[in-house]
């Protein structure tokens, strides 16, 4: 049997030489960009498997094209692309890439948390500007982290690592989920498990990394922004659309917390208008998992899970296992 895969978008070699090992043709987006809409319903047309990106949408009219498809590994761990329902009813299995990109992701948090809490690309432009004249005692005063309240929406894997990296700044932990609670966070952190509302009044930094669903959907509002302290700081390397931007905006220009750091946004790569002109939020392209050695975990892993489905074995990482019986 000749096996056909598509992949949509450049990734580091080792998946593709290991795809190339298993499958007669490997073809890859030639493009420097990510294929429109069109352009992916032609290419998906008498494919095994493909392998997507978290910014490919892949939905019922895609999938009807895909005749022979089999498997879509969504080269991500966050699958929202996907309709996952419609795959499952036609026996496609859909995988993602969990786990390996747990560390860069949160590390890519803290970096956030950091540049935003201490005003590092203000002081970027400022300095590059020609504006750095000398050291001045009230210059860019940021905030300190030590003894303050960290709150994390969403105490998964990720969430879990977030928290995990706050023991150097002693700080204290509150946590929501949907899942059952996270014994990990409660017994070696102390975290406590609250409703989102004393989340939100009692954080002083506020880190996002529930999946995004219909249930957490503009989970973040402007009721939510009313709740949260003026002082406070909330990240989001989730995904955008868990925060109403609109109201995000507002809160942003009205002062109603002191600032955000995000790394995803609700109509990704567009931005609301009105955030790209504040100063007190840090903006950066959608870059959790964008390590060397993460992205070439990703490619092997995404690889490994397409191997897998073609082989009629059991994938590593199945998000509707149901197929598989
Ligand atoms: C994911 O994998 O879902 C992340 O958003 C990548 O950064």
């Amino acid at each position: 049997m000749s096996l056909n895969v598509f992949i949509t978008r450049q990734i580091p070699e080792e998946g593709i030489t290991l795809l190339k090992k298993f499958c007669q043709t490997v073809e890859v987006n030639p493009h420097d960009r990510s294929l429109t809409y069109n352009e992916l319903l032609e290419r998906v047309k008498g494919r095994d498997a493909i392998l997507t990106m978290l910014s490919d949408r892949i939905d019922v009219r895609l999938l009807n094209e895909a005749k022979n498809l089999k498997v879509i590994a969504n080269y991500a761990v966050g699958y929202d692309n996907i309709d996952v329902k419609a795959a499952t009813a036609r026996v496609i299995v859909v995988t993602n890439t969990p786990g390996v990109l747990t560390d860069s992701t949160a590390d890519m948090a803290w970096a956030l948390l950091f540049s935003i809490t201490r005003r590092i690309i203000e002081g970027d432009r400022l300095t590059r500007a020609g504006k750095f004249t000398g050291w001045a005692p009230m210059m860019l005063l940021g905030g300190d982290l030590v003894g303050k309240t960290l709150g994390i929406i969403g105490a998964g894997r990720i969430g879990t690592a977030m928290a995990m990296r706050s023991r150097g700044w002693n700080m204290r932990i509150l946590y929501t989920t949907q899942s059952s609670r996270n014994a990990v966070l409660e017994e070696m952190f102390g975290a406590k498990r609250v409703d989102l509302e004393t989340l939100l009044k009692e954080s002083d930094f506020i880190s996002i990394h529930a999946p995004l669903s219909e249930k957490t959907r503009h989970l973040i509002g402007p009721h939510e922004f009313s709740l949260m302290k003026r002082t406070a700081y909330l990240i989001n390397t989730g995904r955008g659309a868990v925060i109403d931007e609109v109201a995000l905006v507002n809160a942003l220009r009205n002062k109603q917390i002191a600032g955000a750091g995000l790394d995803v946004y609700e109509a990704e790569p567009k931005l609301k208008p009105g955030l790209a002109e504040l100063d007190n939020v840090v903006l950066a392209p959608h870059l959790g998992s964008a390590t060397v050695e993460t992205r070439t975990k990703m490619s092997l892993m995404a690889a490994e899970n397409i191997i897998a489905v073609l082989n009629r074995q059991k994938p590593p990482n199945c998000v509707n296992p149901e197929v598989l019986t």
